[in-house]
């Protein structure tokens, strides 16, 4: 589509802002991201962490205080957002009101002056690849909210964009809704190639979207990684907690032999592959334990013992809450059929697929 995939390079931008209440912040501090020509990259972190201000100066929105934005290798960070060519996506759609579908998707031609003939065949064509061919004269108020985004969608890649860019495309539908137009919208970006720069607050969107996330806080990029890497191997606290369940477990290094780490934690020894760099015997670390990486067997087997403090049956899966020895866990279940519900005050044993765990410092780093 249009011109070659490139790649982008956000590389140590940042962004201050002198805010009323909080005096000087830094909504970006150098941010450094290398996008890959055609990759779908996603930006996550909690509210304020600085993602719309960072994927704004890759717009041409806002330009940064340091720091350079370059596409494909040119340097673009004193283009105009006009001149850089990209398509954007807003949480709120930005759609005109006062025009109709069809003039809404084609507004972006008609300021580039591309020939009308050509002009109607190419939102035919967006509209018909959104899936809203037969829509080109309603207007946006005519429209539900999943249906105003397939447009704002169409007005960003009919001009054949070199760079899309989302900002919380979703927030705005409800949750079955949500799931289908990520899927949508990833499928479309597969088709077209066109290099991604979405963002989201939202941990299971970015999974299931990106081929890689980067995690922010506080205008910072604090890890990235694909899902799985930021799931299974957590840089940090911020990382195990904001991506996906997590229990923390307290624990002490006994044993570090050949990169593998026993650790005593809740009265058992567990050994420990994924051990991060700078921690030796007699550390106090935590263990990183997902929900899914504690099995619960019969009362009485080995290991340590505990039972359900709560339960949510979700249909496909059961969420326990457990309390073992004072310590509270949560664990999960995938339900295998019915009457595999474990009642508050069930008696169990803790197993753990140590192959799942991986270690922080005990100290809150
Ligand atoms: N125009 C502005 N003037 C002053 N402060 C701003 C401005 N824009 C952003 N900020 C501040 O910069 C920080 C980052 O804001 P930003 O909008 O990038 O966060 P975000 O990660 O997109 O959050 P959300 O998930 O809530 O959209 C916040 O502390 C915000 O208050
Ligand atoms: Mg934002």
């Amino acid at each position: 589509m249009g011109d070659a995939t490139i790649g982008v390079q956000v590389d140590g931008v940042s962004k201050r802002f002198s805010h009323r209440v909080k005096g000087e912040v830094y909504a970006a501090r150098e941010v450094r991201l290398d996008v890959a020509p055609g990759e779908f990259l996603t930006l996550l972190g909690p509210s304020g962490c600085g993602k719309t201000t960072t994927l704004r100066m890759v717009a041409g929105f806002e330009k940064p205080d340091e720091g350079a934005i370059r596409f494909g290798g040119e340097d673009v960070t004193a283009l105009p957002a006009n001149g850089r060519g990209i398509g954007f996506v807003f949480q709120n759609y930005a759609l005109f009101p006062h025009l109709t579908v069809a003039d809404n998707v084609a507004y972006g031609l008609e300021v580039r002056r591309v020939p009308s003939a050509e002009v109607g065949s190419r939102v035919a064509e967006v509209l018909k690849l959104v899936g809203l061919a037969g829509y080109e004269h309603q207007f946006p108020a005519q429209l539900s909210g999943g249906e105003q985004q397939r447009v704002a969608l169409a007005r960003a890649i009919v001009i054949r964009p070199r760079v899309l860019l989302f900002d919380e495309p979703l927030s705005n539908l409800d949750a079955r809704l949500r799931v289908q137009m990520r899927t949508e919208i990833r499928d479309l970006q597969r088709r077209l190639g066109i290099t991604t720069i979405y963002v989201t607050h939202d941990q299971e969107e970015a999974m299931a979207v990106s081929d890689r996330i980067v995690v922010m806080n506080q205008g910072r990029v604090v890890q990235e990684g694909t899902a799985q890497d930021l799931y299974h191997r957590p840089a940090n606290e911020f990382v195990a907690t904001f991506v996906g369940r997590v229990n923390l477990v307290p624990g002490r290094i006994d044993d570090l032999v050949g990169g593998v780490a026993s650790v005593s934690m809740l009265g058992t020894t567990v050994e420990v592959r994924s051990v991060a760099h700078g921690i030796a015997r007699g550390d106090a670390v935590r263990v990183v334990v997902r929900p899914e990486a504690i099995g619960l067997s019969a009362a009485g087997s080995e290991g340590p013992s505990a039972t359900v403090a709560s339960h949510a049956f979700l249909g496909e899966k059961i969420e326990y809450g457990l309390d073992c020895g004072g310590a509270a866990l949560q664990a999960v279940r995938y339900n295998a059929g019915p009457g595999e519900v474990l009642p508050d005050g069930a008696p169990v044993t803790l197993n753990f697929a140590e192959e799942a765990l991986a270690l922080l410092p005990g100290d809150g780093r």
